[in-house]
């Protein structure tokens, strides 16, 4: 009998009649301690679990089982710099090694299953070893992106309540070295721990002497050379493997929190099915791991699966030029690369005929994804002409940590439509509906929900705040996961994804909460109030734009303001946050019961249409303010 090719539809239908049945099947990809003979248990959390009785080790799985199967030599991780022009690869027996020494310098310092260990890292293997041994031990890590400042670090501190802190010397930015010491020092005084023990990995060319600052350390290479390597130690598939904190609506941000065994099924499904890479495959994700994009894909979900990672320290444009993608592909023979738009966008405006790519062989690439913000139907006809492979927009969330929205490139590629990440993953029971939860007709924007329960891999819950999950997540509407996002499903299901209902804005792929910016300017003497809104920008989607009323009486030049509001917001929130716009205003628009209009504001700055709510304090505040929103608008 012919075997028949398993279709899309198949797969997704049985995903959602046979849920348990389905990801059971995906869990035989694991190397489990105890296998799972539950699927999805509803007890002991506030959207249950899956795989309750089952036991593993991530690290175990993602390093030693393909030294055990034979593949020792292969490389597992190939760290490519652009900004030292210095690449190394590992094999999976080497990096083994190391991650198994560097979780024998973790447990020297107390660090045990459960605990947490805080990493903040940049784009350096490192980084990846230091996840992975944390893994290893059954601890959990905390990954800090290393745009941001020391007071974000410092939140991240007091919520996660790490046992050990690891760092570099800095980071390297084109048009700068950032030094990691000053903010890890300044962060644990702020948090009031300062007796916390961090281990350094020693970068040349910072200048911060570490014996400068009154700080506990613990040198990466010398306790390394000590250590005893230790043993992957098994847990129980429902613990955490990470906290990631992104951002929400209020300043504080959340703390996603990822199981170990779901996370571990879901990855290997996609990288195989989503993905289309398969052990020895060379991969590559463009992206950083302080971001969701660097947990999954480029840490764990390439090497589950066996893969080659890639890991890349540099820009799409600058270091040195917009040939810089095309160069690591050539070299390093990637199969498929995964990038956010906004970089895409980047090399275009640098080189828009791409003449750069005649200078490589770019002919491993067999496909390009992208996530983290909306594929522009503009750069995705670009790319595909110039790369002349697919162009695959999937769209996801740090909550999610997979694909919701995508195409199945290993299982069956569908076609591809402009503007659209395709259609709604295995697992996720998408609807899109009214303010009211009533799903809306095909081609209606509404909001976009996921019926419970969510499949493997998505976030259990928010660390030490089960209410906030419920709150932010499950509590709208009754069985169903609020994304947060709006969108509208077309005829063919094909889903378009719009934008965010709340307060969070994206920049650069760099998800960041408005109400964090307002929080930072609020505190500056002569601010009053303040509104910050995210305003389309043809580089990078978004721009954080501040409206900022004074204090009667304050005396201070707009450009004064502007320069002071820029640098609190960099020394508060970071770099990353790249505000660099403000305007004083007479006046917000306001409801009656005193909610800004930032929705309408952001409207009108885009040049959308919109329809200030019949609820207005004061409809003269808006009607002056329309002039400076549109007068300002950038091009689309
Ligand atoms: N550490 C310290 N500073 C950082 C940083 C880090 N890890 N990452 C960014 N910054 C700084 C930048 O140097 C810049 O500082 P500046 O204001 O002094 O110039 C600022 O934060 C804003 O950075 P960004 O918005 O990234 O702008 P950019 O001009 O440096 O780069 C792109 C623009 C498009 C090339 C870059 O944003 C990019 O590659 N984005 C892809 C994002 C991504 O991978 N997202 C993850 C989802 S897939
Ligand atoms: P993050 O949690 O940082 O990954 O950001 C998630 C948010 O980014 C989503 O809720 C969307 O608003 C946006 N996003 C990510 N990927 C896409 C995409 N492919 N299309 C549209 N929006 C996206």
């Amino acid at each position: 009998m012919a075997l028949q090719a398993v279709s899309y539809r198949d797969e997704y239908q049985r995903s959602m009649t046979e849920p348990e049945k389905f990801w059971l099947e995906a869990a035989q990809a694991v190397d489990w301690v105890v296998p799972p003979q539950q699927g999805h248990n509803k007890a002991d959390s506030p959207d249950g679990r899956w795989f309750a009785d089952a036991e593993l080790n991530t690290c175990y799985n993602a390093l030693d089982r393909h030294v055990a199967a034979g593949r020792g030599a292969q490389s597992a991780l190939i760290h490519d710099s652009a900004m030292t022009g210095r690449q190394h690869s590992y094999s999976y027996a080497e990096l083994t090694e190391q991650v198994a020494l560097f979780a024998g310098v973790l447990r020297a310092q107390g660090v045990g299953k459960g605990d947490r260990v805080l990493i903040y890292l940049p784009m350096i293997a490192e980084a990846a070893i230091a996840m992975l041994a944390t893994a290893r031990l059954g601890a959990i890590h905390s990954v800090v992106f290393g745009g941001f400042a020391a007071s974000e670090l410092a939140v991240r501190i007091r919520d996660a309540a790490p046992k050990v802190i690891v760092t570099t010397s800095g980071g390297l930015e084109p048009n700068r070295h950032v030094e990691y010491l000053p903010t890890v020092h300044e962060a644990l005084a702020k948090a009031g721990v300062t007796e916390l023990p961090v281990i350094l990995k020693h970068r040349d060319g910072f200048a911060t002497d570490p014996k400068s600052l009154n700080l506990k350390i613990v040198d990466w290479d010398t306790a390394l050379a000590a250590a005893e390597p230790a043993e992957p130690v098994p847990v129980k598939a429902t613990d955490p493997l990470y906290i990631l904190y992104t951002s929400g609506t209020t300043g504080a941000p959340k703390g996603v929190v990822r199981d170990n065994g779901g996370h571990a099924v879901a990855l290997l499904w996609t990288i195989a099915n989503h993905y289309n890479i398969g052990p020895g495959d060379v991969w590559w994700t463009a992206s950083d791991v302080g971001w969701v994009v660097g947990h999954s894909y480029i840490v764990y979900g390439p090497l589950l699966a066996g893969a080659t990672t890639l890991m890349y320290e540099g820009k799409p444009v600058g270091t040195p030029d917009a040939g810089a993608f095309w160069r690591v592909i050539e070299q390093h023979k990637v199969k498929a690369l995964f990038t956010a738009p906004t970089a895409l966008r980047a090399i275009r405006k640098m080189d828009p005929d791409a003449a750069l790519l005649e200078n490589y062989n770019i002919g491993s690439l067999q496909t390009l994804f992208t996530a983290g913000e909306r594929l522009d139907t503009d750069t995705y006809h670009w790319a595909g002409k110039v790369l002349g492979v697919p162009v695959v927009d999937h769209w996801w969330q740090t909550e999610t940590g997979w694909a919701i929205v995508g195409n199945p490139r290993g299982l069956e590629p569908l076609p591809l439509k402009a503007g659209s990440p395709t259609l709604p993953m295995p697992g996720f029971d998408l609807r899109i509906v009214d303010g009211m939860g009533v799903e809306v007709a095909s081609g209606e924007e509404g909001n976009i929900v996921l019926g419970l329960p969510l499949p493997p891999g998505t976030l259990t819950t928010l660390w030490n705040n089960d209410q906030r999950f419920l709150d932010s997540y499950l509590n709208t509407f009754e069985g169903f996961y609020l994304t947060g996002d709006s969108g509208y499903q077309d005829d063919d299901g094909y889903v378009f994804v719009m934008g965010r209902t709340d307060d969070v804005i994206n920049v650069a792929g760099h998800r960041l909460s408005t109400g964090a910016i307002e929080q930072v300017i609020g505190t500056h003497p002569a601010v009053a109030e303040c509104a910050v809104i995210g305003v389309a920008d043809a580089l990078k989607g978004q721009k954080a734009m501040g409206f900022v009323v004074l204090k009667s009486g304050v005396v201070i030049t707009a450009d004064d303001l502007q320069k002071e509001l820029v640098a609190l917001v960099r020394r508060e929130i970071g770099p990353v946050a790249d505000f660099k716009f403000t305007t004083v205003v007479e006046a917000l628009p306001k409801t009656r019961s005193g909610k800004i209009l930032r929705k309408t504001m952001r409207q009108i700055a885009d040049g959308d249409d919109y329809t200030v709510p019949s609820t207005i304090e004061d409809p003269a505040v808006i009607e002056a303010l329309i002039p400076v929103l549109s007068g300002d608008r950038p091009p689309r």
